[in-house]
Parts: structure tokens; sequence; C-alpha cells
């Protein structure tokens, strides 16, 4: 089934990244053949490997490269430094500036400088090839995620991949038959799971202080003005993103960006782990925004913008429902373009009690009458799980999105140093990012509902759900490296 995408993909080698990516999402037939396929492999589908409760052997010093070195890379590698037992051996990316960017942090911490690949966007492949990798992160825009995780996997590592996993249900698959396959992980670096508020009530509703949870909302509401969605990406870096930002969050339909807000709900309501999705139906605004902004940026005369011309825009607001096996229901909404404040939503809504993270102040209520006072907050702050009680002091010092990507960074490495199965598995990153191209078809087919896959294979009845305590872990040492003045 591989084969038609990849020689699809091979014809646009050639074009610009963003051409390319326009291109591949653009292509409804594409991801309706997907769905089509998709249904069939279902049938067949049996996981041969539960990569779930997989623990690879134990690697007392981890040797990881990175490929993009764009600010997701850096920033990753500049906590990645700050562990024990952690060698950054080799750094990619297929323009120099990254690349310099991240010798001039290594060198003003004195650190071994890592090789070096940087000739073409191909690059990658020779870093991937080395004999002396354990690990690699997968940093760069979306739409090449798959390709390298699934490249990382055959190349015998594992792979830690930045959201979403894939674009589309063939990417999902292939990355979670490679992932069997190779008893390779590919963790997806789902940071929005490892913040406070969210930890907090994913261990509490895992408790079963909530009761049953019944319905629960996540979304990723983050307002772009449209100039930064239609900003030029200037090589070699464009320092806002606007790199990927125009070709994967504003072409298209569907909800573009669902693992921040799907993630954490799935994890408090045991999905893949005792429940799992059966269904997903989703609808669409029209665009009222980016339309309008992109003839006026073509009326001014943009060259470059030329080239894009007759794309559809995603509208303002994508709000998908997914129906669960055990009867249960998740909303997942996207907008990135009405200017509203920023909201991941988290809210979970069960038989004893109610959780909402957004409009802060966040609120807990275990009567419905009224949120928890202050002073109950404070009590009930002793059900944050182990693991974030044990890192906090150090990730509000490490910071990334307020700690909570040194959180999601720790509990990879730490889980590698113990031979423990990894937090968050590939069937969660691929249940997750599947919302993308099961929202298009069903925005495209008139809202109708669509089958989600079981990318578990079955396994998710007896699947252990999210386990945020130390699990025999917690051993990885950090220690502050301070840059030379
Ligand atoms: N988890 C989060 O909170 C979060 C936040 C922002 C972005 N992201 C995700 O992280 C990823 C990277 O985002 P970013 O903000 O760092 O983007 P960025 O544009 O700053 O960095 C991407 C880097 O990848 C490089 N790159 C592109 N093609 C390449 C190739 N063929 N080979 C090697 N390198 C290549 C680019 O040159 C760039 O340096 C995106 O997929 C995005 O979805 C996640």
């Amino acid at each position: 089934m591989f084969n038609s995408r990849r020689s699809f993909l091979k014809g646009l080698a050639g074009l610009p990244a963003m051409v390319a990516a326009a291109a591949v999402y653009g292509s409804e037939k594409n991801l309706r053949d997907d769905v089509e396929e998709t249904k069939l492999i279902m049938k067949d589908h049996r996981s041969i490997f539960n990569m779930k409760s997989y623990a690879a052997p134990a690697i007392s010093n981890i040797r990881v490269g990175y490929i993009g070195m764009g600010n997701r890379g850096l920033a990753s590698m500049q906590r990645l430094t700050q562990f024990e037992g952690v060698e950054v051996r080799a750094i990619a990316d297929c323009y120099e500036y990254p690349i310099e960017r991240a010798r001039q942090y290594l060198n003003s911490i004195d650190y071994p400088a890592p090789a070096e690949y940087y000739r073409d966007e191909n690059s990658w492949r020779d870093l991937i090839e080395r004999d002396d990798l354990d690990l690699i992160y997968v940093t760069t825009p979306q739409y090449l995620h798959s390709e390298m995780a699934c490249a990382v996997m055959e190349a015998g590592k594992h792979a830690a991949c930045e959201v979403p996993l894939g674009y589309t249900l063939a990417d999902c698959w292939r990355l979670v038959e490679t992932s069997e396959k190779t008893r390779k992980y590919c963790g997806i670096l789902e940071n929005c799971c490892f913040d406070f508020f969210e930890s907090l009530t994913i261990n509490m509703a895992l408790k079963g202080l909530f009761g049953e949870l019944v319905y629960g909302e996540g979304a990723y509401i983050h307002y772009f003005p449209a100039e930064t969605i239609f900003e030029e990406p200037m090589p070699p870096l464009s320092k806002k993103g606007g790199y990927y930002r125009f070709a994967v969050g504003a072409c298209n339909k569907g909800n573009r960006y669902p693992t921040h807000g799907f993630g954490p709900v799935c994890q408090a309501m045991r999905i893949n782990a005792g429940d799992r999705p059966l269904f997903l139906t989703s609808v669409e605004t029209d665009d009222f925004v980016c339309g309008k902004a992109f003839e006026e940026i073509l009326a001014r005369g943009s060259e470059y913008h030329k080239q894009f011309e007759g794309v559809e825009f995603t509208g303002n607001m994508n709000t998908s429902l997914v129906k669960t096996q055990n009867g249960k229901v998740i909303q997942i909404q996207y907008d990135r373009t009405s200017p509203r404040p920023y909201s991941r939503i988290h809210m979970l809504s069960g038989t004893k009690g109610f959780v909402q993270k957004y409009p802060e102040p966040s609120r807990i209520y275990l009567d419905h009458n009224a949120p928890l006072s202050d002073e109950e907050m404070e009590a009930v702050k002793e059900d944050t799980p182990e693991l974030t009680k044990f890192l906090a002091e150090n990730a509000v010092k490490f910071g990334g999105h307020g700690g909570m990507d040194f959180i999601c960074d720790y509990q990879l490495i730490d889980s590698l140093h113990n031979g423990l199965p990894l937090n968050i598995s590939v069937y969660d990153g691929a249940t997750w990012s599947a919302v993308t191209p099961l929202s298009l078809w069903s925005v495209t087919h008139g809202s109708q509902p669509i089958d989600f896959p079981d990318f578990t294979g079955g396994t998710w009845v007896d699947n252990k759900p999210f386990d945020l305590s130390l699990r025999g872990g917690g051993t990885t040492i950090v220690t502050p490296k301070n840059p030379k003045e």
C-alpha cells in the first residue's frame, strides 16, 4: 500500500519543501485513498508485538542524534545536555544556520562537538546510518516526521518525534508497523500530557476521583495573525516557524494539530488502555480570514505567494467528535485564525467531578455547585503524580512551556536509562495524530462519521494506562551546565 504514496512523494522530490507539503496535504483524493486503504488493512491488522508494554533493554549511556535544529530541536538539546548518561553525538539540518546556533550553544558549555550533517535536505539519511546512536530526535516540520521516524527505526535506533507523528493514516499505520517490526520505540513528544494541571487531573481521573469519566474536551486554539501564517519562509531559518505554519496549519480542511488537546484527555479517559475510539465525525466553519488575507497579499504583488493560488484554506474552527467503544464522547477543536484567547480546554466530565483548565484560572469541581477553593486546590495537589512532584523544581528551573517540556524529555530519557516501557506508546501517538486525516475525510464528506482505526490491534483491552509514578526510575541525574560568559 505504501508504494503508491512513495512514488507520489518521489514525484514531488524536485519541488521546494513548501510546495511539496502543500501538494501532499492538498490532495483530498490521496487522503481518501488512505482512508480506504486503512479500512482494508484494519481487517487484517494483527499486532505482531505489543510496543505499549515493551521494555527495551536499558541503556546506561544514551547516544543521541537530532534531525532538525530549529526552535524545538535546539531547545530540546539544551535540556538533554543537562542530563547525565546522555551524549549528543550528531546533529542534522538542511541549513547551516541552525547548526551554527547549536554549535555556539554547545561550545558555550564546553560540550564535545557532535558530528554535523547539513549538506542538503537528505543529509539526515547519513546521520541515521551512524552505528554510534541509540536515540534520534525528529524535530523537523510536521510533514517530514513519519518518513524520518520510520527510517530511524529501520536504521535500528529509537525515535523521539515531535507532534504530530504523521499526517495521513498510511503514515500512522507505517509508524505502528515499523515500530512493532523493529521493536524500536517511536515516542511522541506530547509535552502537554506532562503539564502540571493536566498531570494532576489525569492522575485524579485514573484514581477514580471524578467517578466514571463520560465526556472530555481538548483543543488547540491558538491565534496566529494572518501575516505570521503567510510569512514568507526566509531560509536559512524562519524564526517564527512560518516555514510550516502556512502549508500545514492553514491549508486544507480538518483538525491540523490535534495532539495537544486530544492527548491529555485520552490519557485521562484510558484510550488505548481499556477503551478505544470507535468513530469520528467532524464539522468545520468556512474560512473567514485566510482567503481574504491571502488575496490582499497577492494584490500587493507578492511573487512568492502566487504559487499557492487556488489553495483551499482551513475553516476558522474545526470541531470533531469521537465516540468510544465504552460509550464516552470526546470533542476536539482546532482554530488558529480567530482572534480569541489561547486554549487547550482540557475539560473532563465525570459522574462525580468536573475539570476545566481553560479559561484560566483552572478549576476542579467535586461538587457541581462550586469549584474547589484555593485552600482545597492546595490540598488536592497532594494527588500530583510522583513523577511530576519529583521533577517540579528542575522543570520550573529548566523550563520549556513552563516546565512540561523538561518533564517530557526527562521521563523519556529516564525510561531508556532504566529499561522501562515508554509512557506514551506509538499507538497513542498514531491515535492522536489520526484525527487529522479522519477529520479531513469527514469534513469533505458532509461530516459523515468515519471508523477510527484500532492501532493497538486489539491490545487496548488489557493495556495499562498512562503511568506517572516513578516506576522504579528517577535515577537520571540532572547537572546544570552554565554557559560561559
Ligand atoms: N510540542 C510542542 O509544544 C511544539 C511546539 C512547537 C512546534 N512543535 C513541533 O515541532 C516541530 C518543529 O517545530 P519548530 O518550531 O522547531 O520549527 P523550526 O522551523 O524552527 O525548525 C525545524 C527545523 O527543521 C529543519 N529541516 C527542515 N527540513 C529538513 C530536512 N529535510 N532535514 C533536516 N532538517 C530539516 C529546518 O531547517 C529547521 O531548522 C514541528 O513539527 C512542530 O509541530 C511542537
